[in-house]
């Protein structure tokens, strides 16, 4: 007999529908399992889960007959063990075991244990919206899944526990409750991790951060040990706006496919922070590998990626970066075609200014030799630094600041001021499809960021004395936007220039 039974493969960020088809036949040899279609390791691996799931269950394996597997389409690799419930099903239902229409409409998916129970899965969330745009009715997914499932409104999603409660509730004895789809942000967002107004002087630093928030540009500091430049990335996340839901939808579909979903947290609700160590491959930073999967930079998407250290990472590493942060989107090219991941992140580095860490520090002495110095900035690649709009120098905070029991502004009440300063943009923007200054292209400066003619003497000073190339002129205008947005000046005036010149001092020349 023949069974079909409709499951679903992850595929990048997408979702594609596979059809499993299990034929038994009668055959000499005892129990023979067969797996075709492209099946990776962990799929071929399945059928001695789907045995021992099957007989632990309290059904029968089809003995002395012969069970081929087939998914389809067959020019689609299969990777990973959720075929392992629809091809148990299929088993049942090719051997009279479960009536052969009690999974119609429905797609299936879940790893099995020997027990019988079912094991979390990755990618549910593209599976369910791949579901609801081809208008599927039913869903039936591994419990500890079915609230990711959910976020999707349109098919019904059953949170299954065990292959012997699903068979129960397809021949009506026992009965699964769907779960009620939603999606839906919490009012509140929780408090940051660190509050700017723990962060002592470094008002300058603590400035550049907000001018970041607001308008979503990349940050490099530099500063010695100990002045507060981790801490105060850290902190960042705390003034960025909140995520709307389709941006928290986007983000959480990166993370199911990654499989790095929290377990107890089907939506992810903030922006992410990602600090990669200075060993990360390659792979690892932009995404990569045999099944291609996203990199930290795409984990960061819509959030911080925080490179600590920037000159400890390798070379190559980083400039493998370039074309993302200059796209917001990377693609990873394979023998199948390539692949791409969305990669919009706000870059926050951060460096010492030089292998020892203090020169030019006002209490202690540099070791290094002035080719030392050199040689470590030179890792950091003029290409890369010239995507970076803000540049600032983060000094030691004297002592007398650091025991000084004032605090200062709240990370809530600087965050209020990043989200005017959002909104503002969003409503200008929104006509060319962006969502905050970085992201504007020289046409868009031209039309949103006209200079009033002593602003135009100010700036045109600046690029003779700073010997400032094109692109250097262009992102002081999208910083002054931004400086400007965060006052709600309808216009770029001097002083937020002025303001913007600041942020470009050129914290590496010697
Ligand atoms: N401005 C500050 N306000 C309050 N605490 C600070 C400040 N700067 C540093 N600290 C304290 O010093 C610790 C070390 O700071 P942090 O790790 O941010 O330094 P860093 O600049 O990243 O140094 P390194 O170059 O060695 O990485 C912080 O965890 C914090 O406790
Ligand atoms: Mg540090």
């Amino acid at each position: 007999m023949l069974a079909k039974i409709r499951s679903a493969a992850v595929l990048g960020l997408d979702s594609q529908p596979i059809e499993v088809e299990v034929d038994i036949r009668r055959s000499g040899q005892a129990g023979i399992m067969t797996i075709v279609g492209l099946p990776n390791a962990a799929v071929r691996e399945s059928g001695e889960r789907v045995r021992a799931a099957i007989r632990n269950s309290g059904f029968a394996f089809p003995g002395n007959k012969r069970v081929t597997v087939n998914l389809a389409p067959a020019d689609l690799r299969k990777e990973g063990p959720s075929y392992d419930l629809p091809i148990a099903l299929g088993v049942l239902a090719a051997s009279g075991q479960l009536p052969p229409a009690a999974l119609d409409g429905a797609v299936v998916i879940g790893e099995l244990s020997l027990d019988g129970s079912l094991r979390h899965v990755r990618g549910t969330l593209p599976i369910a919206d791949m579901a609801r745009q081809r208008e599927i009715e039913t869903l039936y997914v591994p419990a500890v899944d079915a609230r990711e499932a959910a976020l999707i409104p349109g098919p019904e999603v059953y949170p299954v526990a065990s292959l012997a409660e699903l068979i129960g509730h397809l021949q009506g004895f026992q009965h699964i409750e769907p779960l009620l789809s939603h999606a839906e942000l919490p009012a509140q967002p929780p408090p940051p991790v660190v509050d700017f107004a723990e962060i002592k002087g470094q008002e300058h630093a603590k400035r550049a951060l907000e001018v970041a928030a607001a308008g979503g540009h990349n940050l490099l500091m530099m500063g010695p040990p100990g002045a507060g430049k981790t801490l105060m990335a850290r902190a960042l996340p705390g003034i960025m706006s909140s995520l709307s839901l389709e941006e928290a939808l986007e983000v959480t579909r990166i993370y199911s496919i990654s499989n790095k979903l929290p377990a107890d947290m089907p939506l992810i609700q903030l922006r992410p922070f990602r600090a990669p160590h200075h060993t990360i491959s390659h792979a690892g930073l932009v995404g990569g590998g045999h099944w291609p999967r996203p990199g930290e930079i795409s984990l960061a998407h819509r959030g911080v990626l925080f490179l600590d250290e920037l000159p400890e990472f390798a070379h190559r590493v980083l400039e493998v970066m370039r074309q993302p942060l200059e796209d917001k989107v990377v693609t990873i090219s394979r023998a199948q075609g390539s692949l791409t991941f969305p990669a919009s992140f706000t870059l926050i580095a951060a460096m010492n200014p030089c292998p020892c860490g203090y020169y030019g520090d006002s209490q202690r002495e540099c070791t290094c030799s002035m080719g030392n110095i050199q040689r470590y900035r030179k890792r950091i690649s003029g290409p890369l630094l010239d995507r970076i709009d803000l540049h600032i120098e983060v000094p030691r905070v004297p002592y007398d600041k650091i025991t000084n029991d004032a605090r200062g502004e709240s990370s809530e009440s600087i965050r209020a001021r990043v989200e005017g300063a959002r909104s503002r943009q969003q409503e200008r923007l929104s006509e060319v499809g962006m969502a905050c200054n970085a992201d504007m292209g020289p046409g868009e400066l031209r039309k949103y960021c006209p200079l009033k003619p002593d602003s135009q003497a100010l700036i045109r000073a600046a690029m003779s004395q700073m010997q400032l190339s094109a692109r250097g002129y262009h992102r002081i205008l999208k910083v002054s936007r931004t400086i400007a947005d965060l006052e709600g000046a309808p216009d770029i005036q001097t002083q937020h220039l002025a303001e913007a010149l600041q942020y470009r001092t050129r914290v590496l020349t010697l």
